[in-house]
């Protein structure tokens, strides 16, 4: 493999980890500046400190090619391109937090013949701005789509690569393009504004479509259709596309909440309402919570009931607690006097620290001993394989909400367990899947 140029990158967590990651994957040497020196020591000793599939094994892999540090100089030294991958979470008023970005950006200073590229996700204008401030060092905004628990196979096969420049910076734009051109992906070159827009917009739209088909699924409650077979008719449409419409109990992670809220508070300062996104938002929150409705539909009170969450994380593959829809559950479960057990393969050790009152359970099962209640809140695969007969033996009270519409109703109700859905008909009117036969519903 012909040696490539180095590659900089600032910032090692999710986007960080993985462009700096596949970056050394395509030949490029990396080096890779963090200021936390515990997260520094740990990857130099081969310890990914994320719960990311493939990624652990890609760094190992390219070992010689990646260089870790806390020295920005170290990163000054070589490459011309530095990626900046730092957080930006929100601040209380829902704005993107840019002190990360701004710290970055101040130690690198104004070098000529450098570019900065910006991956992190930052408010429109961002890249004008910090280029007025630093007028040599070119600025490139290319933002990143990849999502947790696939996100090394989203780097390497991406959609589309995103490249803005303003007139002038067309070397770096090309430099930018040049080391994704081995990807054989779209690029979309633009000017800054429009491509950090495309990042903001294309979550927005992401969690538009979930609250969209959240809220059929709450219709469909009402009058007896089946959510899932809505979104399959739905999504033959190409113009709808069948992804990311599976209703359940609300988007979270650390980009759906925060950019939705970012690009709302964006345009409200500069004179614009945006009313669908107040919606969207709305609606996620109030879907975090119709879980309440389901349960208190066959329990009276939740009063010392107990309840077991089936996953933590704010999707599987993950072990990312942020805005997981857990967190919303768990405490309004403990305000109505449930107590509350759970179980997550991966994120538990994240969970304690912002659950700390529900009960760990060590297994699927573990979790639903002595139960009055059953939530499925995060779709892991392990929890489709569970044994439904042995699941109603254990439970003092067979009651399963499958916030995911991620399991088989026929082999739950099968086994005597009472099923509740998102937007499923709530008895037996299932088309089993292939066969598609129709069974009375009995509402
Ligand atoms: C998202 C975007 O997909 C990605 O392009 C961007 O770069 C970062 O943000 P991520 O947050 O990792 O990625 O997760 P994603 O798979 O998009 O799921 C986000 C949330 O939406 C999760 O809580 C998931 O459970 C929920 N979701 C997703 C639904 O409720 N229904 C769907 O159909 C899809």
């Amino acid at each position: 493999m012909s040696e490539r140029e180095p590659i900089g990158v600032v910032g090692a967590g999710w986007v960080g980890l993985v462009t700096a990651a596949c970056f050394a994957e395509l030949g490029h040497r990396v080096v890779v500046r963090e200021i936390v020196p515990e997260k520094v020591e740990s990857l130099r000793r081969g310890e990914v400190p994320i719960h990311e599939p493939e990624l652990p094994e890609l760094i190992e892999r390219n070992r010689e090619r990646l260089t870790f540090t806390t020295e920005m100089s170290e990163l000054l030294d070589g490459p011309r391109l530095l990626f900046i991958c730092v957080q930006t979470p929100p601040t209380y008023s829902g704005d993107a937090d840019l002190s990360a970005v701004n710290r970055a950006v101040e130690e690198i200073g104004d070098p000529a013949g450098k570019a900065l590229v910006m991956k992190s996700t930052v408010p429109v204008g961002t890249g004008r701005t910090i280029h007025r401030d630093a007028p040599d060092l070119a600025y490139v905004s290319c933002p990143e789509f990849l999502k947790e628990g696939t996100a090394v196979n989203d780097f390497l096969k991406p959609d589309r690569v995103v490249i803005g420049a303003d007139p002038g910076e067309e070397w770096a734009a090309d430099a930018v393009a040049g080391i994704y051109e081995p990807l054989g992906a779209p690029i979309v070159r633009t000017d800054l504004s429009s491509a950090e827009m495309i990042k903001l917009a294309s979550n927005a739209y992401l969690a538009t479509k979930i609250s969209f088909i959240n809220e059929i699924a709450n219709v469909c409650d009402e009058v007896g259709a089946d959510v899932t077979e809505v979104a399959r008719g739905m999504g033959m449409d190409p113009r709808i596309g069948d992804k990311f419409l599976n209703a359940g109990l609300g988007f979270g992670g650390s980009c759906f909440p925060k950019d939705t809220q970012a690009l709302k508070i964006l345009a409200g300062n500069s004179g614009y309402h945006f009313q669908l996104l107040n919606s969207v938002i709305e609606v996620n929150e109030l879907q975090k919570r119709r879980v309440m409705a389901k349960l208190s539909k066959h329990l009276d009170s939740l009063v010392g009931k107990r309840v077991a969450l089936l996953g933590l994380a704010f999707k599987p593959d993950t072990d990312d607690m942020r805005e997981a829809s857990s967190l919303v559950l768990a405490s309004r479960l403990e305000g109505e006097g449930a107590t509350v057990v759970a179980f997550d393969p991966v994120a538990e050790q994240r969970a304690r620290e912002l659950l700390p009152k529900v009960d760990m359970a060590a297994s699927a099962m573990e979790t639903l001993d002595g139960a009055d209640a059953a939530v499925l809140v995060t779709e892991w695969p392990e929890f489709a394989q569970l044994d439904w007969a042995e699941v109603a033996k254990r439970m003092s009270n067979p009651l399963l909400v499958d916030g995911r519409n991620f399991l088989d109703p026929v082999a739950v109700r099968a086994a005597g367990i009472t099923y509740e859905a998102i937007g499923r008909p709530s008895v037996a009117a299932i088309r089993v899947a292939g066969g598609r036969e129709a069974e009375q519903a009995e509402r």
